[in-house]
């Protein structure tokens, strides 16, 4: 009988496009995937430790794993991503009933970890990095809707001061390019019609081409747009550091690459900036942005932005909201620095109370929200591309898809549309979606 296998996936897409692989992997081996881990016989844990409380929430969900455990003494627990990644057998320590820790670059040799667990009682463990043999063009990620993720570049190397990723996903590796052109060929005949390039910093890839010729992530842009079928590309996350000019030119060139970017700055202080290691100042940063803006002259800038920094004064802060009105930044994303172990800012002394660093979160996410109503309200009467996802959860007869800039668009249309690129006109702006009307169809 088939096995089942039941999957939780925290963090960011990266990890969800792992998920996706071993999901690929363990259908070829015939398990069924289902949503309900009581009647699974594997449970896999996909985890992620780029803020606190990540081995916290980690033993939460393993204790009410072990209760489902208890009844069924074949069930196969396996633990996976950052967590297991940086804890390794630790985890094993406080959780003896598990039986598999895989790290970020082992998720391909889970299938072979599963059928050796079952054979011993014994911990199977490999977090290892060294065997890059990942990415097997075999276990293709299927996707669901019109647009996919695809990983372009794995790990980071930059090791700004508070981050964990260099640690947990190694350093940089960049895919081949045949590999890539291989895989988005593949779910262009699919059906797919967006792209999304994945990697800790996609703009300083490096990539191998058959001919034995190493392509910039600009060069790689350009192949990728020449692929039938694939009228949307983007990418994410680049990192201002390495974002070059022949990238800022590839946006006058490629018309497929979106009028959004998201380059985060994490603070508008060059002070902070350099005690994170970011490698680059404000005035670096603002330069790019307006070459960008001269290439593209509709493009919205999202970022991320870490507030309480250990040592971020209130006119560090000042300086980072002084950023986000000059940029003008759309949606971003924001945290409450989070101390992550053997990472250099841990070692700062960090005075500001969390009273305090909520207070800045609050004002800066209060900016940023009525910074994303406003570039909504300007898209009031225009026509927007929208790509077509799926018939509304609340009315049959409108459809919802996304612009270019990630506003949903809900519409009146038919399930033909999905996976279309649709000319929709925006009539009505609401918070977090927007209304619209068709205008003709591609
Ligand atoms: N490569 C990206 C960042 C990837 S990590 C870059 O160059 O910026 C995703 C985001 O998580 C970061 O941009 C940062 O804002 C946030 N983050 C990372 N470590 C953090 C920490 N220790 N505390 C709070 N936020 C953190
Ligand atoms: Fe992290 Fe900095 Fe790399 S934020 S992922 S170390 S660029």
């Amino acid at each position: 009988m088939n096995q089942k296998l039941f999957i939780k996936t925290w963090g960011c897409q990266m990890n969800e496009y792992d998920s996706l692989m071993i999901i690929n992997q363990l259908k070829t081996k015939q398990y069924i995937i289902t949503d309900n881990p009581k009647e699974a016989d594997i449970l896999i844990l996909n985890t992620c430790s780029i803020r606190e409380k990540a081995q916290e929430k980690l033993f939460h969900q393993l204790g009410r794993w072990k209760k489902l455990k208890n009844k069924n003494k074949n069930l196969i627990i396996a633990v996976g991503g950052c967590v297991a990644t940086q804890e390794g057998k630790d985890i094993y320590k406080r959780a003896n009933y598990i039986n598999i820790i895989f790290g970020t670059q082992t998720v391909h040799k889970l299938p072979e970890m599963i059928d050796h667990a079952k054979k011993t009682k014994k911990l199977i463990i490999d977090i290892s990095f060294n065997d890059h043999k990942k990415f097997n063009i075999d276990y293709i990620p299927i996707q669901k809707k019109p647009t996919a993720f695809i990983s372009i570049m794995e790990g980071c190397n930059k090791y700004c001061s508070f981050c964990i990723v260099p640690y947990t996903r190694g350093h940089e590796i960049s895919r081949s390019l045949d590999e890539i052109v291989y895989e988005i060929s593949y779910l262009s005949d699919q059906g797919i019609k967006e792209v999304n390039l994945l990697g800790q910093n996609v703009n300083s890839y490096l990539g191998k081409g058959f001919n034995g010729k190493i392509y910039k992530f600009s060069e790689l842009l350009q192949i990728i747009s020449e692929i039938d079928g694939i009228d949307r590309i983007r990418f994410t996350t680049s990192n201002p550091f390495d974002f070059t000019d022949d990238i800022i030119y590839a946006y006058t060139q490629i018309p497929k690459i979106v009028s959004f970017l998201h380059l985060p700055v994490q603070s508008g202080s060059d002070r902070i900036l350099k005690l994170m290691k970011r490698l680059h100042t404000i005035q670096e940063y603002k330069k790019i942005i307006n070459k960008l803006t001269l290439a593209r002259k509709n493009i919205q800038i999202s970022s991320d932005f870490i507030v309480g920094f250990p040592g971020e004064t209130q006119k560090d802060f000042e300086d980072t909201m002084k950023l986000i009105e000059d940029i003008n930044f759309d949606m971003s994303f924001s945290f409450i620095y989070s101390k992550r172990p053997g990472t250099p800012a841990s070692n700062l002394i960090d005075n500001t109370n969390l009273q305090e660093k909520k207070e800045r979160l609050y004002i800066l996410q209060k900016k940023i929200n009525e910074q994303t109503l406003n570039w909504s309200q300007k898209m009031l009467g225009t026509t927007q591309k929208v790509l077509v996802e799926q018939i509304s959860k609340k009315n049959c007869s409108e459809v919802y898809g996304k612009t270019e800039n990630n506003r949903i668009v809900t519409f009146k249309g038919s399930k033909n549309l999905i996976g279309k690129i649709i000319n929709v006109k925006i009539i009505k702006i609401h918070s977090y979606s927007l209304k619209g009307q068709m205008i003709t169809s591609q």
